[in-house]
């Protein structure tokens, strides 16, 4: 397998954006009005990620699960996803942000995925962060979309084949996966992408995640040695032989 170079800046963050619905519970408020509190907070990590020169923030939106919702809140995200849109182009656009929507979007108003395309083309030559929205996202339909597209054109399957089938094969894979709202698990997020992530659990519910949640999990990544099935002896010996690619030569 190919090594990553070690970095202690993530290039790739990816957010599971949860706790919207306890966040407005705790405050009587409907679960709708936390949602619109967590864009606000999507709003400033965003800029946060562009500021500290991440590349690609890929966040969890809306899973292939969460149709099981009460109708009202789904048609909720639906109405959300559309006004953030209409609304924060115009910024991603002055902050330099690509957008992509991976997930299915068969499921979707016909205006809904109009809009999704449109946002991705208005903002298709930005090129200082990568903003994906995973939205009717999950792991299991992606793995499988990308199988039958391959079987379709009659392509081996092979891990780079399949990688590169996927919904996130314009980006690399993330080095640092975060959970806002206190659980601990995957929730059929980024299964086959996620293999060599560090993964990061914060019991911060999403609408409080600031810039200052964002440093503390950025710190705990630095910390961590990512081995990638190698020894930590190993690991050792490609830091000193990248910093000496890396020193000038006299
Ligand atoms: C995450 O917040 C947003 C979506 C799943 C759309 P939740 O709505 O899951 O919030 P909790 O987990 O109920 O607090
Ligand atoms: C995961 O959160 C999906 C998103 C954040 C969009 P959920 O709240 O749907 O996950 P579970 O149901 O607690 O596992
Ligand atoms: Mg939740």
């Amino acid at each position: 397998m190919h090594n990553p170079p070690i970095s202690l800046l993530p290039h790739h963050v990816a957010i599971v954006m949860d706790g919207n619905g306890r966040w407005a519970q705790k405050r009587w408020l409907p679960r709708v009005a936390g949602h619109k509190q967590g864009v606000d907070a999507l709003r400033g990590v965003v800029q946060a990620c562009v500021e500290r020169g991440i590349r690609v923030l890929t966040v969890f939106a809306f899973s292939s699960e969460n149709w099981n919702r009460p109708v009202e809140e789904v048609s909720g995200l639906m109405d959300l996803l559309a006004l953030a849109l209409s609304r924060e182009v115009p910024r991603l656009l002055d902050n330099g942000v690509r957008l992509h929507f991976p997930g299915d979007r068969s499921r979707l108003s016909s205006k809904l995925a109009q809009s999704l395309a449109a946002a991705e083309q208005a903002t298709a030559a930005q090129d200082r962060l990568v903003l994906n929205v995973c939205f009717n996202y999950g792991g299991r339909w992606d793995m499988a979309q990308a199988a039958r597209r391959l079987a379709e054109r009659g392509e081996p399957i092979t891990e780079e084949s399949l990688s590169g089938a996927m919904a996130l094969a314009h980006v690399p894979d993330p080095d640092l996966l975060i959970r806002t709202g206190g659980e601990q698990r995957i929730s059929n997020f980024l299964l086959w992408q996620a293999a060599y992530s560090e993964l990061v659990f914060t019991d911060c519910l999403w609408p409080d995640f600031d810039a200052a949640e964002l440093d503390k999990a950025l710190n705990e990544f630095a910390r961590r040695e990512r081995r990638f099935g190698q020894t930590s002896e190993q690991r050792a010996q490609a830091t000193v032989s990248a910093l000496g690619a890396d020193a000038p030569h006299a």
